[in-house]
């Protein structure tokens, strides 16, 4: 679905993506692993178009989607959350489920109508009325994936949305994100928080300085002493 093809990203003298080969199954629930800095969520903001990749190409759909802006990757059917979370927080909530919604449909009746249902499966229905800056910060992550599912992904990129999240709210978004891989989206997901990656995540892909450094089965991966030493130095 997804072919990353070479890719670098250099930010002045910092190579954050260096010669990344990649790819995406569709249908699967792939996780993205690396220590701070690696360049994962730089990886995000090349495929969705927040950022040009310096030089590579991407792929989606057997379509060179090379620095497309992103609402055109949105149009194609790629979504992705933000690490830091930041809705229009003087809209309600239904009305920023709404903004996603018009990526598909200019009926401003249906656009609520397809924000509603997302609210539903995200269980925010309550706070449909509330302004987006009185939600906490659980209630906010979730809300950064109604926007993009909103869209209509057929790939969706979430980046730490668990993060900073409590134990329960944290089982709470796998369920999620294991509901919206079943329905059919294809996932590929950031997060540090290990217990819920080896819960979800049949592949892993990790990164360290910008390269791919081990690629396959979860287990494997996380096992593996060179992804040991990424995060945590040599001899550990
Ligand atoms: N817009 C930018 N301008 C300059 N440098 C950047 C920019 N975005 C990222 N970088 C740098 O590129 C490198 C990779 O950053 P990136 O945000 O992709 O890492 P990450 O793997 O997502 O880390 P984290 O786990 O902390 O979120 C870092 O050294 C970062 O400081
Ligand atoms: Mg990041």
């Amino acid at each position: 679905m997804l072919e990353i093809i070479n890719l670098t990203k250099r930010f002045g003298g910092l190579e954050a993506l260096s010669g990344l080969n990649a790819t995406v199954e569709e249908g699967e629930l792939l996780g993205l692993i690396g220590p701070n800095g690696s360049g994962k969520t730089t990886l995000f903001n090349c495929v969705s178009g927040v950022l040009p990749p310096t030089e590579g190409r991407i792929r989606f759909m057997g379509e060179d989607v090379t620095g497309r802006k992103p609402w055109e990757t949105a149009r194609r059917g790629i979504a992705r959350s933000y690490q830091i979370v930041r809705p229009f927080a003087n809209m309600t909530v239904l009305e920023n489920v709404m903004a996603g919604a018009f990526c598909r449909e200019s009926r401003y009746s249906e656009a609520q109508k397809a924000a509603e249902g997302i609210l539903e499966t995200l269980g925010l229905s309550e706070k449909a009325p509330l302004l987006a800056k009185s939600l906490n910060l659980g209630e906010r992550k979730k809300l950064e994936i109604g926007k993009a599912l909103a869209t209509k992904p057929r790939l969706l990129l979430l980046d730490e949305v668990m993060a900073g999240l409590n134990p329960s709210e944290v089982a709470e978004m796998a369920e999620i994100v294991r509901g919206l891989n079943r329905g059919g989206i294809t996932v590929v997901m950031i997060e540090h928080i290990m217990e819920a990656i080896t819960s979800l995540c049949e592949r892993l892909i990790a990164l360290n300085f910008g390269k791919l450094i081990k690629e396959g089965p979860t287990r494997q991966v996380i096992r593996d002493p060179s992804v040991a030493e990424a995060y945590f130095g040599k001899g550990n």
